[in-house]
């Protein structure tokens, strides 16, 4: 079977047995900042499983994007190695949610793998956690022998998604691949690390709830998750002896021995490098289609660390140029019909990894000459250790993730210090206060309360804008309660509602509450879930309570003037995607009444003519006056026929897909115009950069773009007013004044040159002298330490022999240069010149025997230029 009909089998066997498919969601958890990425089939089901929130179905079945790379259950230093661990992967699965337990779940596995995928049973062992004698005598009753059950412990047979949250014993299914495979020690049993005994299916009995201090409690009632690794029961089905043989890698492999001219199967080496690589660029392709960046921390590290493995690895077996971003092709070939998403984003894909890979390469090098020069040292020293402020240079300065310098250093038969590490690391953290905490909120109490109470709204903003509905619930200060009063803030539920949640970038609606018993402002509204929303309202009179039906109308202007910027954003995606390339993706966006801010992926800077042309697409599309309509999907569906989908969003299984014209068709929950002539006229403010490869673009339209028209002119006007010219001249008349200020600051500065030299003049006539030696000095107003050496230059220039003291003053502060010329200095020392006149006048100072600078009160500073000469004859 190839990997495509395992997946279809598997969800339509649970399909047919009353499970509702789900589709996998993005590989980053939802408000879970306990997670890097979903890593397992179950994270999108965390609530259910806590009975924090309801759903439609009790049972559930999904093809899961799992990520396990960081964190709790992290496999990157066994990818490689082994055959079977993946940073990627997916996890084929079956969930109850307090419905069926362990009895039908064993069931359930056991007629898929025997009657359905037909595997062979005298292949087959089952573990089961040490205590769980139900779940043994359970595979007793489907038939499996006895001594084919293997009881194990926590670290096998108890299951948990990260350091808190839901888990449970487990059972696992396990595949014996033969005697030839693995460790092919006779000591070989279930238990052991090779890659013999295959685990293919894991089935947690979720019965509690793990706090993050430890604690367990049992969950309200007792819950199934199993997951299957596709790539694990394809390699069976596909008679194969590792994941990487299997359809869903070996074309990948193929591409990488054209590249590197290397033969996958003939070297344990150069397989574990090309097994590393195919592995870490699907993983990439998948990370960055989901919206990560690579970056010094959280998720973006994990990328750029999974990257640069996978390119040191590349090296290893001589290649020396950027390659995954052309691999990732290959990946795209075999995943696209399923995944149709990185199809879409292939081109961005490609410029990401490009991006970095050329960046990596650039460092790379340099900082493995750096390493080698510190190892000679370190090994010539008979030392044994990577120092840690080495391995943090190397990560600092070069780039290199600590797992490359560590596996160099095992290569080099050398250990690393990696306390040192950490030390210099926490040292760096704690200098630029830049935690590397994953950024993410959790869930609020208030919120997790009306999830609990299943409040649910039905949204009728896109077609009206004002509608009747009934508090369902009410929370003030994260509590539930029966009634808010006048004055009090508090965020309500209503069973319908015209009000728009904040999302996708779009900004909130706003407007006023009307009850039976008193009214209230709407100031905001939160999309707690899909069809929960918590309205955050103050009361304005009397009190709403629960229960009470109330009037709920928007602010029109303002959802009008959202509305204009949203579907802008849309014409403004298009234009960009026009002009810049396909690799232009939206990565984020703010769409609120007056402006609306646009961030996509993009390299450099735009050019004027650039910008003036994205500008002129999006009029023209205005001008067009085109239909903007919408329509309800299947998400993967409207996907496959080119649909675009933003990183930003969650998107259920049906989607809305918003269309404009014949040209942009993207999918979108956010408020529109009907036509796109509403818009008006649409102009860009400003462009810039916004991280690496992440531009923003800030524009106006309809009444802002007006107001922004107005505010320029009014400028204009002003300019040409001061300025006493007509408004379309004043171009040529601010570039003829800054003209002659120009001329007219290096008149100054000619001018300001002959002040000196004649002030110059004087000072040398009145110049004493000191055993002989010419003392000048001189007071020189407005002056910089720079003008006062020059000054100093001057005089030495036109005496030859002198000691040369000028001093300035800027308000209360004073300063003094003193210069001494060469055939005087076995006599005097500028120096010492300084240091006396400022410990005469309070002040401090110091330099060399030529040349020294001083600072003292600003009031003394003509007193101590007039007794130079005394102190000298000190
Ligand atoms: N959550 C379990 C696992 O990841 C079963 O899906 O193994």
């Amino acid at each position: 079977m190839k990997s495509n009909e395992i997946r279809k089998t598997f969800l339509k066997f649970f399909s047919d047995n009353d499970h509702t498919v789900v589709s996998s969601s993005s590989l980053l958890p939802e408000k879970d900042p306990t997670l890097l990425f979903v890593n397992a089939g179950m994270v999108q089901f965390k609530n259910l499983f806590l009975d924090i929130e309801k759903r439609d179905y009790v049972r559930a079945t999904t093809c899961q994007k799992c990520v396990r790379a960081g964190g709790k259950h992290n496999d990157l230093d066994n990818v490689g190695k082994t055959l079977r661990h993946h940073t990627f992967f997916e996890m084929l699965g079956n969930f109850s949610f307090g419905d069926y337990f362990k009895d039908d779940a064993i069931a359930y596995a056991w007629k898929l793998l025997k009657d359905v995928f037909r595997l062979d049973e005298d292949r087959m062992w089952i573990t089961v956690y040490k205590d769980d004698d139900e779940a043994a005598l359970i595979w007793k009753k489907v038939g499996i022998r006895e001594d084919r059950i293997v009881r194990l412990g926590e670290k096998d047979n108890f299951w948990s998604m990260g350091d808190e949250g839901p888990c449970g014993p487990c059972s696992e299914i396990l595949y014996d691949l033969g005697e030839n495979v693995g460790c092919r020690q006779p000591a070989c049993a279930v238990g052991c690390d090779c890659d013999r005994f295959l685990e293919i299916w894991n089935l947690v009995f979720m019965e509690f709830e793990r706090s993050r201090d430890g604690q367990m409690t049992k969950l309200p009632r007792p819950s199934i998750d199993t997951g299957m690794g596709l790539e694990r029961i394809a390699c069976i089905m596909q008679g194969k002896l590792g994941n990487y043989e299997t359809d869903l890698f070996s074309p990948v492999l193929r591409r990488l021995e054209d590249i590197s001219r290397s033969v996958y199967g003939e070297n344990e080496k150069t397989d574990t490098a090309m097994r590393v690589i195919a592995d870490h660029v699907r993983g990439a392709t998948f990370v960055i289609n989901d919206g990560v960046l690579p970056s010094k921390e959280g998720r973006g590290y994990v990328l750029r660390r999974i990257l640069r493995r996978a390119l040191r690895y590349g090296k290893k077996i001589g290649i020396e140029k950027e390659f995954l971003y052309d691999l990732s092709g290959a990946v795209v070939d075999i995943m696209g019909d399923v995944y149709p998403d990185v199809r879409n984003n292939h081109p961005y894909i490609v410029r990401v990894i490009k991006g970095e890979e050329e960046r990596f390469l650039e460092t790379l090098n340099t900082g493995m000459r750096v390493y080698d020069e510190f190892v000679k040292e370190i090994k010539s020293k008979g030392g044994k250790a990577i120092p840690g402020d080495l391995i943090y240079k190397l990560y600092d300065t070069y780039g290199f993730p600590v797992d490359i310098t560590a596996e160099m250093a095992a290569e080099d038969s050398l250990s690393m210090d990696t306390a040192g590490f950490e030390k210099s690391l926490e040292e760096q953290k704690e200098r630029s206060r830049a935690g590397s905490r994953i950024k993410g909120e959790a869930w609020a109490e208030g919120h997790v309360a009306a999830l609990r109470d299943d409040v649910r709204n039905d949204f009728v903003g896109y077609k009206t804008l004002e509608a009747d509905g009934v508090i369902l619930t009410m929370v003030r200060d994260e509590q539930v309660v029966e009634q808010l009063d006048e004055g009090e803030e508090g965020e309500v539920f209503f069973d319908c509602t015209p009000f728009y949640a904040e999302s996708g970038g779009q900004v909130e609606d706003e407007g006023l509450v009307d009850g039976p018993s008193g009214k209230a402002v709407v100031i905001n509204v939160i999309k707690v879930k899909q069809d929960v929303f918590a309205h955050k309202v103050k009361v304005t009179m009397g009190s709403l309570k629960r229960g009470d039906r109330v009037h709920l109308v928007v602010d029109k202007e303002k959802r009008k003037g959202v509305s204009r910027n949203h579907t802008a954003t849309h014409l403004l995606h298009y234009a960009l995607r026009t002009v810049l390339g396909e690799h232009v993706k939206q990565s984020g966006s703010l769409v609120e009444k007056d402006r609306l801010r646009f961030d996509f992926t993009h390299f450099q800077g735009l050019a004027d003519e650039e910008l003036h042309k994205t500008e002129d697409i999006v009029n023209e599309k205005i001008m067009e006056s085109l239909n903007v309509t919408t329509e309800e999907r299947q998400r993967e569906d409207a996907i496959r026929e080119g649909a675009t989908a933003l990183f930003e969003e969650k998107y259920g299984d049906t989607v809305r897909v918003l269309r404009i014209g014949d040209f942009s068709t993207e999918l979108c929950g956010g408020t529109h115009v009907k036509n796109t002539g509403e818009i008006g006229s649409f102009s860009i403010v400003s462009e810039g950069s916004l991280a690496y490869g992440v531009r923003r673009i800030e524009a106006v339209t309809g009444k802002g773009a007006v107001r922004h028209k107005r505010k320029l002119d009014n400028i204009v006007k002003h300019i040409s007013r001061l300025s006493n010219t007509e408004p379309d001249r004043v171009l040529e008349r601010v570039e003829g004044i800054i003209g002659e200020l120009n001329t007219k600051s290096n008149e100054i500065e000619r001018l300001k040159e002959e002040i000196i030299a004649h002030r110059v003049e004087e000072a040398v006539k009145n110049a004493e002298e000191k055993n002989g030696a010419k003392v000048v000095t001189m007071y020189v107003p407005d002056a910089k330490a720079d003008d006062l050496r020059k000054v100093t230059d001057i005089i030495r220039n036109r005496l030859k022999s002198c000691i040369a003291v000028v001093g300035t003053r800027e308000e209360t502060k004073g300063m003094v240069v003193a210069a001494v010329s060469k055939d005087l200095l076995s006599t005097y020392s500028a120096g010492k010149i300084i240091k006396k006149l400022a410990e005469q006048y309070g002040g401090k100072g110091g330099g060399g025997p030529q040349i020294a600078q001083g600072g003292i009160p600003g009031d003394k500073i003509k007193a101590a230029l007039k007794s130079v000469a005394d102190i000298l004859s000190d």
